[in-house]
């Protein structure tokens, strides 16, 4: 593991910041489409961009989820404890902020593909994901500090 952790990092990082860039683009580029070429224009690109996001987040996530996995019995596990050190405090609090995320996807998908409606949480998703996704980040970084 120690061979391929910075390897596993790295895809970890890029994945990463794919998923939040989108997000970002989503919340705070996007909605400029709307603004200068009127909502008509703006459903069309939203759709496109949506049919491609939905390909693409969803595997992006899942590797999100396989190299955070792999990396994290580095730091947590039977021998050290879960919430002995604040590296391992920050470290849960980042996953409990991730799994939220993951939970919030699968029941967008449960909604589009199984139950073919509209999601409840469908416009909230975005803007509290990026929110999370946020402070995931700044957790990432600030646990090797405390
Ligand atoms: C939305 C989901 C996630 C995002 C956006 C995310 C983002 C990040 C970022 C930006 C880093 C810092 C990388 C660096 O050092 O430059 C990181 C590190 C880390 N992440 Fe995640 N992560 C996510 C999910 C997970 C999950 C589900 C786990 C574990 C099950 C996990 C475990 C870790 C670990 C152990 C590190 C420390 C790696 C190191 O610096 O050596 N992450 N994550």
């Amino acid at each position: 593991m120690q061979t391929i952790y910075p390897f596993i990092l790295i895809i970890h990082l890029i994945c990463a910041i794919i998923f939040l860039g989108y997000l970002f683009f989503d919340i705070f580029i996007f909605p400029n489409i709307k603004k200068t070429f009127g909502s008509e224009i703006a459903k069309k690109a939203a759709s496109a961009i949506g049919t491609r996001g939905t390909k693409i987040m969803p595997l992006c996530v899942l590797l999100l989820l396989i190299t955070g996995g792999m990396m994290v019995s580095q730091y947590i596990g039977k021998d050290s404890g879960y919430f002995s050190s604040n590296l391992q405090k920050l470290l849960m609090l980042k996953i409990v902020f991730a799994f939220s995320i993951f939970a919030m996807i699968i029941i967008s998908l449960t909604y589009k593909f199984i139950l073919k409606k509209p999601s409840p949480i469908g416009k909230i998703i975005h803007p509290i994901a990026l929110l999370l996704g946020f402070f995931i980040v700044v957790l990432a970084k600030m646990m090797f500090y405390v």
